[in-house]
């Protein structure tokens, strides 16, 4: 074989490499879900650790309400902020892999929002305002869950 036309076959075979990691990235570990939404597969553990996220993520919600209608602005930075970044950094690199860009995205996009809400909450920002901002990070919880759903490996 001619030197040029092996260049050419590794430079083909690299293109290709290259565009099934993108694919991969873009897409995670997905199939069609039982029901219209698209599931993620993940090993049985990965999924009880995101679920496990997600009912932190419900006791931060419920959390933030009860503070602003007591008035209780410290309550609410506290229960923001235990569902903030900070929780996003446990996940190992495997999990993170499986998952698609688009969840990664607004997964981090509402612990972002967390941190936010509990920064307004601990600089006086009236009430009315941390409301508009939870109503509108629930919009994600729910453009999230009508999107995708977890499956776990076989
Ligand atoms: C990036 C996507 C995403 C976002 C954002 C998200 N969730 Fe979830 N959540 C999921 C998925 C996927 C499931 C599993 C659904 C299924 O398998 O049917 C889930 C499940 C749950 C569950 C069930 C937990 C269990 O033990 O079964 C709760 C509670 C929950 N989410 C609360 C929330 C709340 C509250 C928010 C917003 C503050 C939120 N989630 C934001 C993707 C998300």
């Amino acid at each position: 074989m001619k030197p040029s036309k092996l260049g050419l076959i590794s430079l083909l075979l690299w293109i290709a490499t290259v565009a099934a990691l993108a694919w991969f990235f873009i897409r995670g570990n997905t199939t069609a879900g039982t029901d219209h939404r698209t599931a993620i597969v993940l090993q049985a553990s990965e999924r009880d650790f995101v679920l496990s996220e997600m009912r932190g993520m419900l006791v931060a919600t419920q959390g933030i309400l009860e503070g602003v209608t007591r008035g209780d602005m410290q309550a609410v930075t506290k229960a923001a902020s235990a569902a903030g970044m900070g929780v996003a950094a446990d996940a190992n690199p495997a999990l993170i892999a499986k998952l698609p860009l688009d969840f990664k995205a607004l997964g981090m996009s509402v612990h972002r929002d967390m941190d936010d809400m509990a920064k307004a909450a601990a600089t006086g920002t009236p009430a009315p305002e941390i409301l508009k901002m939870e109503a509108n990070t629930l919009t994600k919880c729910i453009a999230c869950h009508s999107t995708w759903q977890l499956q776990a490996a076989r």
